[in-house]
């Protein structure tokens, strides 16, 4: 028997000798896809409207791949919610759903058609993959059979999970990974009950699977990355335009560069739920990424990745802030909501100062020098150290430089798309209890934009002024070692409170 990392690594080469010689670099597509969604039709559809649903999706789908593989793509990921469109009702869903075997049976569902009953969707992706010869990363739904007696089994008789397929360049299933953390709104599906940890080789790399917002959790995505060491990571995704931090290509773009991993991301594109913004994100500089809140149609992104991405060397989040005091505060300090976050802020008065602003045990240091300070703009320092409670529960630390809607201090972290203030430099630090930080920033218009250097000691600097005027530079830092209180130990009224008011917010917003 040979010892575990020998067997891998002579897989690797078995996968490499065999198909081709493995590959430096590849190319990866990502398709924004304008989802057809279902009418809202009084009764559930039946199967065979639903299958002529998901029909039309994956024709355009099949567009998209076809392009993708002319264009020399190895792989092309789909968005979440791609091929059903976005439904939150367990019976409405249930005539989308396939069965959808494990990997392990070896199988290509484009030539052996009816080996686990009628899948017309499976088939349909495995040809698309196999006709083209490339991989595909689709987002469908999977059903299993339970025992209504048994209490966790739901009241249809089946667990229903969120699931992202992949298949390879031959249609063989590859990959079947089940969503883990579902938003307020997916009632329709079930979480299983231990995270996946889903990867599958190719001779362009190691990849790993999330969706949607299991990326912003520790299992699975830590651990992919980390103990799994996988190379590239694919998020199907639905989702929102959440400004200012959460702003899809923003933080996408920063997960990529604060894991040190590849990362393609495909969402929907949908104006109604304001969902945009899909892209191809390296950990070094190259980053590829479309959003667009104004036009109708869905677009191809196909962009050159390494195939193992070079990492430059890691980062100490909190060395600088660590060894400097905080300056004496020059203002006063008040108090303002972010993502329903109550941030500690502080206003900078002239245009140019240094100033630090601390929440609990995070303190955020700012050093900025504005080309001219304008009236009728408001910027300002945040700090947040705790419990981000809508949506989701998690503890984040997160340092901001950014500009206020209007000159109302009240109106600090509300969305905002403009700016007119220019800034020569800056640098931004913070004291981050752990090395989960994600650099970011956003320039006028609402650009998501690279324009600064990260040192080694966790400072996030321009010395050059940026391309346009500045809406905001963010460190988000992620404290997974915090897990989630039990109800009792937090604040429950305030807890609840925040649910009602996230909860008429989706109401109000159809919010995913
Ligand atoms: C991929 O290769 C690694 C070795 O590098 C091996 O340990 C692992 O089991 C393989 N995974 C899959 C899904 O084939
Ligand atoms: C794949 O190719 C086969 C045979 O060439 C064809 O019958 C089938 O319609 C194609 N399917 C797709 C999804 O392109
Ligand atoms: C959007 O797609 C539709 C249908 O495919 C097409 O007719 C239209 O020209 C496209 N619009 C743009 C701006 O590409
Ligand atoms: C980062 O720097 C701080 C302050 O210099 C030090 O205390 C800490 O141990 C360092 N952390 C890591 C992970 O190296
Ligand atoms: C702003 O500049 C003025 C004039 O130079 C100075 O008196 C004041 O102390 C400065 N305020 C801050 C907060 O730095
Ligand atoms: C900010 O700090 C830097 C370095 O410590 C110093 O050179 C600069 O004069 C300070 N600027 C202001 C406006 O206090
Ligand atoms: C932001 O600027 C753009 C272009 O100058 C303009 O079209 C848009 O309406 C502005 N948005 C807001 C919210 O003012």
């Amino acid at each position: 028997m040979l010892p575990s990392q020998w067997q891998g690594y002579l897989a690797i080469i078995a996968l490499c000798a065999f198909k081709a010689t493995c590959l430096d670099t590849f190319k990866a597509a990502v398709y924004e896809h304008a989802v057809i969604m279902p009418s809202e039709s009084v009764r559930p559809l039946n199967r065979e409207e639903a299958l002529t649903l998901m029909n039309k999706n994956m024709d355009i789908l099949e567009q998209a791949i076809i392009s993708a593989a002319k264009q020399g793509a190895h792989i092309i990921v789909t968005p979440e919610y791609g091929i059903s469109g976005l439904i939150s009702d367990r019976l409405r869903i249930y005539p989308f759903l396939e069965n959808i075997p494990h990997p392990q049976v070896n199988w290509i569902p484009c030539i052996d058609r009816y080996r686990f009953g009628s899948t017309p969707v499976q088939e349909r992706l495995s040809c698309m993959a196999r006709n083209n010869s490339i991989y595909v990363v689709a987002n469908m739904a999977d059903r299993k059979t339970c025992d209504p007696t048994v209490s966790k089994c739901p009241f249809n008789g089946y667990y229903q999970y969120n699931t992202n397929v992949v298949y390879d360049s031959e249609g063989k299933l590859v990959a079947r990974y089940y969503k883990k953390y579902m938003l307020t709104k997916e009632v329709q599906f079930d979480s299983p009950l231990e995270s996946e940890l889903v990867t599958f080789n190719t001779t362009f790399g190691k990849f790993g699977i999330l969706t949607g917002f299991d990326i912003l959790f520790h299992d699975p995505a830590v651990i992919l990355v980390e103990t799994l060491k996988v190379d590239t990571i694919v998020l199907p995704v639905a989702w929102m335009n959440n400004l200012p931090y959460l702003y899809p290509a923003a933080f996408h773009a920063a997960w990529a560069v604060g894991m040190r991993v590849n990362l393609l991301v495909s969402n929907i594109h949908n104006d109604v739920n304001q969902m945009t913004g899909s892209g191809i994100y390296a950990p070094d500089s190259s980053k590829v990424y479309y959003i667009d809140m104004h036009s109708e149609n869905g677009t191809l992104l196909v962009s050159q990745l390494d195939s193992h991405p070079k990492l430059l060397p890691p980062v100490n989040w909190s060395s600088y802030a660590k060894s400097i005091e905080p300056f004496s505060a020059k203002e006063e300090e008040f108090k303002s909501s972010i993502l329903f976050d109550k941030f500690t802020f502080q206003e900078l008065i002239n245009d140019t100062g240094n100033y630090s602003v601390c929440q609990k045990t995070l303190c955020c240091y700012l050093s900025y020098k504005m080309s001219e300070k304008k009236a009728n703009e408001v910027y300002v320092l945040g700090a947040f150290d705790g419990l981000h409670v809508a949506e989701e529960e998690y503890y984040i630390q997160v340092c901001t430089l950014l500009k206020c809607l209007t000159t109302m201090l009240e109106t600090c972290g509300l969305p905002t798309e403009n700016a007119s203030t220019s800034f020569d430099m800056f640098s931004l630090s913070g004291t981050f209890d752990s090395q989960y930080v994600f650099p970011e920033m956003l320039l006028s218009g609402l650009q998501v934009a690279w324009e600064f250097e990260v040192l080694s000691d966790g400072r996030i600097v321009n010395k050059n002024g940026t391309s346009k005027p500045l809406l905001m530079v963010t460190l988000f830092g992620r404290q997974y070692q915090k897990t989630k209180p039990t109800s009792a130990s937090i604040h429950l009224g305030f807890a609840l409170l925040m649910k009602l008011i996230t909860l008429i917010f989706v109401l109000y917003s159809a919010i995913w």
